[in-house]
């Protein structure tokens, strides 16, 4: 069966309302093959104006983060049932960003991806590896260790509604991109780690790359067998340059 391409922009904490503006003149009329996904990912300010004005049927909206609680006494945090209630259907988990700078343990990232299935969410599940875990040969072991909580929590066959993002933490904001053969060999990596639980699934769960992606290296990477689309952060800022990564997939 032939799996689901995506390209999902990461807006971090950048962009504004002329920049969400911007990308739905951009991308509203855009042709993408019959099984890809665009998927942007703004600052939550920007989520209900985003899902008004994209009216691409292949075009959705996704958060970068949600909390793992239904509602209650956590400020400044937002949860599934508020992007349920905007029709927001994916959400970044266990960024490396999150995993370093807000304390997003394996455990804790895999009680946000379980909490994101059960309302109905698609999780885009962040994982990668350091600069050191890779040099000092750890890098199977690490992506193992961020995979294992997750799948011991929702079960492989959940795996069929989730996305799966590899970013080498030494590749993110670097402009040090995984060359097309290092991505390939850890995609192929991932892949064979979740059908060592369900082969099946394994063969369906889309795989992303990101990591200093742009418009000149993301044919090479996306013409790999295991890598199924990418996971943007900088380049998604620029929407000229976002629509030729959309359409290199
Ligand atoms: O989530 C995507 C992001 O981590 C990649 O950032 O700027 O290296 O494309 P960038």
């Amino acid at each position: 069966m032939s799996r689901q391409t995506i390209v999902a922009a990461n807006w971090k904490m950048n962009g504004n309302a002329e920049l969400a503006a911007q990308m739905c003149r951009g991308l509203n009329d855009e042709k993408f093959n019959a099984d890809q996904q665009v998927i942007i990912c703004p600052p939550a300010p920007y989520l209900a104006l985003l899902q008004a004005n994209i009216s691409n049927s292949q075009i959705a909206c996704g958060a970068q983060n949600i909390n793992e609680n239904e509602k209650g006494a956590f400020t400044g945090e937002i949860s599934a049932l508020m992007l349920n209630d905007l029709q927001v259907q994916y959400v970044i988990l266990g960024h490396s960003e999150r995993r370093a700078m807000f304390h997003d343990s394996t455990e804790l990232v895999a009680e946000k991806v379980a909490y994101a299935l059960d309302s109905g969410l698609t999780p885009i599940l962040c994982i990668g590896e350091t600069l050191e875990e890779r040099e000092d040969g750890e890098t199977e072991s690490r992506l193992s260790y961020q995979l294992a909580p997750v799948i011991a929590k929702v079960g492989i066959e959940s795996f069929k509604n989730v996305v799966v993002a590899y970013e080498p933490v030494w590749a993110i904001g670097t402009g040090k991109t995984a060359s097309a053969e290092i991505a390939q060999q850890t995609h192929e990596f991932i892949r064979s780690y979740l059908a060592s639980f369900d082969a099946d699934v394994a063969q369906q769960v889309p795989l992303l790359y990101g990591g200093s992606v742009n418009a000149k290296n993301c044919e090479e990477l996306f013409a790999q067998a295991d890598i199924d689309g990418g996971l943007i952060g900088g380049a998604s800022l620029n929407v000229e340059e976002f629509k030729k990564i959309c359409q290199a997939v």
